[in-house]
């Protein structure tokens, strides 16, 4: 596919989305075509798909919860980043199939060969041509979560080992797949980050030929 595929992960509250945002800009400034999206949700079925996952009082089974991020990541693959891709654009998403590993396999306990299954199915075999993991601690996440205040949703309200567990996952398949998985320290300043975030996609485009430059 022609354009470029780029993914954010993390725990919560480790920065994806103010990244993403950052990105953008850098993007805008340099009139690169570019569309951005997240998961769950994306479309408007999947952002539908995303209020029922995210209902803090909502009882879902795990299973349910891996079935719907399943059915919003498929919506989110056909009708939004497949067909960006194809017209050459660079597609960021706020989450995508790891997140599912981490969180329903490391963390819940669904165990990752079926969640990988699924994952293919969800996504036509689409993987991300680079992931970055925002990584921090359980504890930073736990300051940041209160500092943002607000009402907690569902993915906010976890027991603290389910967190940890995450993480660990995060970092394994960082180690498993160093090509297509950059970890930066989450509580580096936004600067930086984003200073390494365009060298390396820069870096990345490049290997794979896509036809502009950062
Ligand atoms: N590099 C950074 N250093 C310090 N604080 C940061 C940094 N990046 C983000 N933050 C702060 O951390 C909080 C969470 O950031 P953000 O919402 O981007 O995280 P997120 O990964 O998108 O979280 P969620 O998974 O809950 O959507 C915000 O208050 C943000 O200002
Ligand atoms: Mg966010």
């Amino acid at each position: 596919m022609r354009g470029f595929f780029v993914v954010f992960e993390g725990i919560e509250g480790a920065g994806k989305s103010t990244l993403m945002h950052r990105l953008s800009r850098e993007l805008e400034r340099r009139g690169i075509p570019f569309k951005t999206t997240r998961e769950p949700g994306g479309p408007r079925t999947a952002e539908a798909i995303r209020e029922v996952i995210l209902q803090r009082d909502l009882p879902i089974e795990p299973m349910t919860e891996l079935f719907l991020l399943m059915a919003s990541r498929y919506e989110n693959t056909v009708k939004t980043i497949i067909p960006a891709l194809e017209e050459g654009y660079i597609v960021i998403s706020d989450r995508y199939r790891d997140s599912s590993v981490a969180y329903q396999g490391y963390g819940r306990g669904i165990p990752i060969e079926f969640i990988e299954e699924l994952n293919e199915k969800a996504t036509l075999g689409l993987k991300p041509d680079l992931v970055f993991i925002i990584d921090i601690s359980v504890e930073e996440m736990l300051r940041r979560i209160e500092s943002r205040g607000g009402e907690k949703n569902r993915m906010d309200s976890q027991e603290i080992d389910f967190y940890r567990r995450a993480r660990r996952g995060y970092l394994l398949m960082a180690r498993e797949n160093p090509d297509r998985y950059v970890v930066l320290d989450g509580t580096m300043s936004e600067e930086k980050l984003i200073a390494k975030i365009m060298d390396i996609m820069r870096q990345k485009m490049k290997e794979k030929g896509v036809g502009y430059a950062l």
